[in-house]
């Protein structure tokens, strides 16, 4: 392994690595040498960010989808492996929210936040692990949340997708683990993101993007043998 560029030439696709916790993650697999091919809806911003991590030597090409569309998910992984050549890390990143109770939510809100949270982490990961099986490896990791562990009022939509998402990964890495694939679950508590209002917050506190990237460094620097399958994220002081 290159010990300063440990996942170096390795292709990582990362959605919605436009802005707040991917983009983190974006940057921080670039300087540990990965290739990355990155996704949102946003082509203009996630361009900009292709740009940027291109200037600081990455190699970065943005592919630009509405993971809510599925034939627009099974075009991403196509796109990306096409031009990148396979991938090895997924980080199934994006995510909304919808907080507000359950029996105000209409159907198309529950659709785009299980759309978006959960189903599209099923198709992408369906579409990007048989290349993996066959090649014997490979890494998927899923940003959760600690609300996929706890309730809270207000919280049934998005606790749904997340408490959903964290059986998908832990059943996904009972399927894959045997192939050398690491499925794992990375669940921060409240990130200082524009994700959702942190009025009377001091957002000094609160856990901050770089740190969910250091806990994906963490997992992708893991020795073979070993297999961290959940990390759950909580800031030292209280906000
Ligand atoms: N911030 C927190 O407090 C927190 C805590 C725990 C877990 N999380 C989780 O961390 C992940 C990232 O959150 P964040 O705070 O970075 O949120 P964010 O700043 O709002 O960024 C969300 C990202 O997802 C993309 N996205 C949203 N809908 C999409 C869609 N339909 N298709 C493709 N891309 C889509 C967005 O880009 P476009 O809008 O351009 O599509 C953007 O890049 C989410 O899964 C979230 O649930 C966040």
């Amino acid at each position: 392994m290159n010990v300063g560029k440990p996942l170096s030439g390795q292709v990582a696709l990362v959605t919605g690595a436009s802005r707040g916790i991917g983009l983190a993650i974006a940057r921080r697999l670039a300087t540990m040498g990965a290739r990355l091919a990155l996704s949102a809806r946003d082509a203009k911003r996630l361009e900009g960010v292709a740009l940027e991590l291109a200037g600081s030597g990455a190699e970065a090409v943005a592919f630009p989808a509405d993971l809510t569309r599925p034939a627009q998910v099974a075009s991403l992984a196509e796109r990306a492996e096409r031009q990148l050549g396979p991938v090895e890390i997924l980080v199934n990143n994006a995510g909304v929210g919808y907080f507000g109770p359950a029996h105000e939510a209409t159907e198309e809100q529950w659709d785009e936040i299980l759309g978006t949270n959960l189903k599209a982490v099923f198709l992408l990961s369906r579409a990007i692990a048989p290349g993996m099986i066959r090649r014997g490896g490979g890494h998927i990791l899923n940003i959760g949340s600690l609300a996929g562990k706890n309730t809270f009022p207000g919280g049934a939509v998005y606790c749904a997708s997340k408490w959903g998402l964290l059986g998908l990964t832990g059943c996904m890495a009972e399927d894959l683990c045997s192939y050398g694939i690491r499925v794992c679950a990375i669940c921060p508590g409240s990130v200082a993101t524009d994700f959702s209002p942190h009025a009377g917050r001091d957002t000094s506190k609160m856990l901050q993007p770089e740190d969910v990237a250091h806990a994906v460094a963490m997992v992708l620097t893991q020795a073979p043998q070993s297999f961290v399958s959940e990390v759950l994220l909580r800031p030292t002081r209280k906000p």
